[in-house]
C-alpha cells in the first residue's frame, strides 16, 4: 500500500518506519525540516521518501494524520483535496500544553477532525499507545498474544485498511465501532498516557483486552 505520512514526529515517524519495514510504500512530510523527513526515509530502509504534504497525500492509498491538532489546519491545506481518502488520525484534542483535552462527552478530536474533511473517511487509530512501545510490539510480532488495539470509524472499508495496518505494527486490532466511540477511545489514551508515563516501569506500555 502506499502510505503518505501527515506529521513526522514521534508517533508518525516511527509508524512511517514501521509501515515501510512491513513492506508499504511510505512518504514522510511534515516536519520542521526536511532533513529531518529525508534521515527517516533513509533509515526507514523500505519503500519510504521524503516529500511534501502534498506529496505524501496525492497517490496515497491511506494516510496517518499525526500532528498537534493545533496543526491539523496547516497541514490539511497543504496536503490539499482528501476526498475519498482513508485517513488514519493518531492524534488527540489536546490543549497547547498537552495537558488535557479539549474536546470530550459530546464529541471527539476524531470526529471534529472529520468536519474538517467531509469527504475523507476517518478511522481513529493507534491514538490510545505511546510511541515508545511502537518498535516494541512489531519486534514482538510473532509472540502468540500480541496487544490489543481499538480503533473506531464509520466507513467499512477504511476500517479494513485500518486493521490491515493495526495487525502490521504488530497489534490485534479490535473494532470499537463508529467514529463517535472515539468519545470514550480519546480518554482512555489519557489513561494509558498516565500509566506509562507516571506509572512504574516505563512507557514502553500496551494493552490487551480478554474475554473470561
Ligand atoms: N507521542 C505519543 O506517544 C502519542 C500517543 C498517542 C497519540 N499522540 C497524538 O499524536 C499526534 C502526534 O503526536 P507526536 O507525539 O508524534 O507529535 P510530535 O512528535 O510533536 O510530531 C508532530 C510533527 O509535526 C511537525 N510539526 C510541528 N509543527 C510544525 C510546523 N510548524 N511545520 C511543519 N511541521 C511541524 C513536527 O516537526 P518536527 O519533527 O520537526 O518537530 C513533527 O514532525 C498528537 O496529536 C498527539 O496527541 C501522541
Amino acid at each position: 500500500m502506499r502510505i503518505g505520512i501527515l506529521g513526522s514526529g514521534l508517533m508518525g515517524g516511527k509508524l512511517g518506519t514501521i509501515f515501510a519495514r512491513a513492506g508499504h510504500e511510505v512518504v514522510f512530510s511534515y516536519a520542521q525540516t526536511e532533513e529531518k523527513l529525508k534521515k527517516l526515509a533513509r533509515e526507514a530502509k523500505g519503500k519510504a521518501r521524503a516529500g511534501t504534504p502534498r506529496e505524501a497525500a496525492q497517490d496515497a492509498d491511506a494516510v496517518l494524520l499525526a500532528v498537534h491538532r493545533l496543526r491539523f489546519d496547516d497541514v490539511l491545506r497543504q496536503a490539499g483535496d482528501l476526498s475519498g481518502k482513508v485517513v488514519l488520525t493518531c492524534s488527540l484534542p489536546m490543549n497547547e500544553e498537552n495537558t488535557a483535552l479539549v474536546v470530550g462527552t459530546t464529541s471527539s478530536g476524531a470526529e471534529e477532525l472529520a468536519k474538517k474533511v467531509p469527504k475523507a473517511k476517518v478511522v481513529a487509530a493507534f491514538n490510545t499507545v505511546p510511541s515508545e512501545v511502537l518498535f516494541g510490539v512489531y519486534e514482538a510480532k510473532r509472540k502468540a498474544n500480541r496487544p490489543s488495539l481499538v480503533y473506531c470509524g464509520d466507513d467499512r472499508h477504511s476500517k479494513e485498511v485500518a486493521a490491515g495496518l493495526i495487525r502490521d505494527v504488530g497489534f490485534d486490532p479490535v473494532d470499537a465501532g463508529p467514529l463517535h466511540i472515539a468519545r470514550y477511545t480519546e480518554p482512555f489514551a489519557l489513561l494509558v498516557g498516565q500509566l506509562a508515563y507516571e506509572g512504574k516501569g516505563g512507557p514502553e506500555l500496551a494493552y490487551r483486552f480478554e474475554r473470561f
